[in-house]
């Protein structure tokens, strides 16, 4: 089954974002045509993920690009969510932590798919992007890449740039103030691992790392890094550092304010109804992986703005994310931000939200585990 059609579609589909690069799915190979996709959330420890909402999004950016590449090899696509591994049925309330889909293929005209050229260039762009506006183009070319029930609000004047910049800078305040983002951060960060020998390990390294965001993806200089390394190495360090020499300052402005300010447009996916569902979110995450593969495209960076989002959510359903008082009012404060910028019903149904623009080609790269590493036997 080596170079069977489902390995084969499975080898481009597993090129998905996920959020932080969890890639929050194994895959089980049943004959040349049938898979499973076991799923699974993160809630348990990564404070992004506390509803599995991201973890969801990610599985339809999965499907979506499974879908593709299928279409373009000849093969049309049945998928269908089944009982879990834990027995639970689609329809039981404990499902959605471990959601699982059968997918089958079947022989069909080969359909070319303009976006699947762009499955495995796709990436994210942390770096400071041109100011210069979109193309109403290449406008229009993203709005239509959405499907039907999702359309895109740009947020594109001097104003719009700044008022998101001070969310965005606001919003990394909250993150950092939580020991539960302390612990997210520490464990998504790939700095350069040594081997025992003192060689670089070149399967975990801060440029590609295959399960983590490598550290030179973050858009940083090298100095910044070098001192995030450190000051991540503990909780107490990474706390006196922020609480009483304003480390986090510098971060947040070149990471979260001036990414904002720096970048052609800014943009925020919304879904006809707000999403509710497993399906609701997996059909929301098929969205988002259609238009940020059509901004590869048309050229464009791309960079996912998800938490304030991810944040909004918890205070609007009550979520407790953090046993931070500062990080829990802060939050609060920036879900009512967003809500001025975008109108309250409009935020309840924003599955996505980022920044586009102008910039020069990505150096740095998560890349993901191998075909053999997310399959189960
Ligand atoms: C649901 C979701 C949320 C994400 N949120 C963010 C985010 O807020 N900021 C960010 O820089 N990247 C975000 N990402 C991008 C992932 O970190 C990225 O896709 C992953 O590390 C793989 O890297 P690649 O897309 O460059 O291949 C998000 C991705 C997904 C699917």
């Amino acid at each position: 089954m080596s170079d069977s059609p489902i390995k084969q579609i499975f080898d481009y589909a597993r090129w998905a974002p996920s959020g932080d690069n969890v890639q929050n799915w194994q895959f089980e190979f049943v004959n040349d045509l049938e898979a499973i996709i076991h799923g699974h959330d993160e809630s348990d420890w990564l404070v992004y993920d506390k509803k599995g909402n991201a973890s969801k999004l990610a599985l339809g950016c999965l499907l979506e690009t499974l879908e593709i590449a299928a279409l373009q090899q000849g093969f049309s696509t049945q998928i269908e969510l089944v009982e879990n591994r834990f027995g639970k049925q689609p329809t039981d309330e404990a499902y959605s932590s471990h959601p699982t889909f059968k997918v089958n293929l079947s022989a069909s005209e080969p359909a070319v798919q303009p976006l699947f050229s762009s499955i495995k260039t796709r990436t994210v762009q942390r770096k400071l992007m041109s100011r210069s506006g979109l193309s109403p183009l290449d406008k229009q070319a993203l709005e239509q890449s959405l499907p039907t029930g999702y359309s895109v609000i740009w947020l594109d004047s001097v104003d719009d740039k700044k008022q998101i910049a001070k969310l965005m800078y606001g919003n990394a305040t909250t993150r950092y103030l939580m020991r539960e983002g302390y612990d997210t951060h520490s464990r998504i960060i790939e700095f350069t691992a040594k081997k025992n020998d003192g060689s670089p390990n070149q399967l975990a390294n801060s440029e590609f790392s295959k399960n983590k965001i490598p550290a030179k993806a973050l858009g940083l200089d090298p100095l910044t890094v070098i001192m995030m390394e450190w000051v991540l190495a503990s909780w107490d360090r990474f706390h006196f550092v922020a609480t009483y020499l304003a480390g986090t300052v510098w971060p947040k402005l070149i990471m979260d304010y001036m990414t904002a300010i720096c970048c052609g447009t800014h943009f925020v996916i919304i879904a006809e109804q707000e999403p509710k569902t497993l399906e609701d979110y997996v059909n929301a995450g098929r969205a988002v992986q259609r238009f940020w593969l059509q901004s590869d495209i048309v050229q464009l960076g791309f960079q996912p703005e998800q938490t304030p989002i991810i944040f909004s959510e918890y205070i609007r359903d009550g979520v407790s994310f953090t046993t931070d008082v500062k990080a829990n009012t802060n939050a609060q404060k920036m879900d009512t931000e967003l809500k001025q910028m975008l109108g309250v019903d409009t935020v309840n149904r924003a599955v996505f939200m980022g920044r586009l623009g102008h910039s020069n080609p990505v150096q740095y790269r998560s890349v993901r585990k191998s075909l053999e590493e997310l399959e189960i036997k």
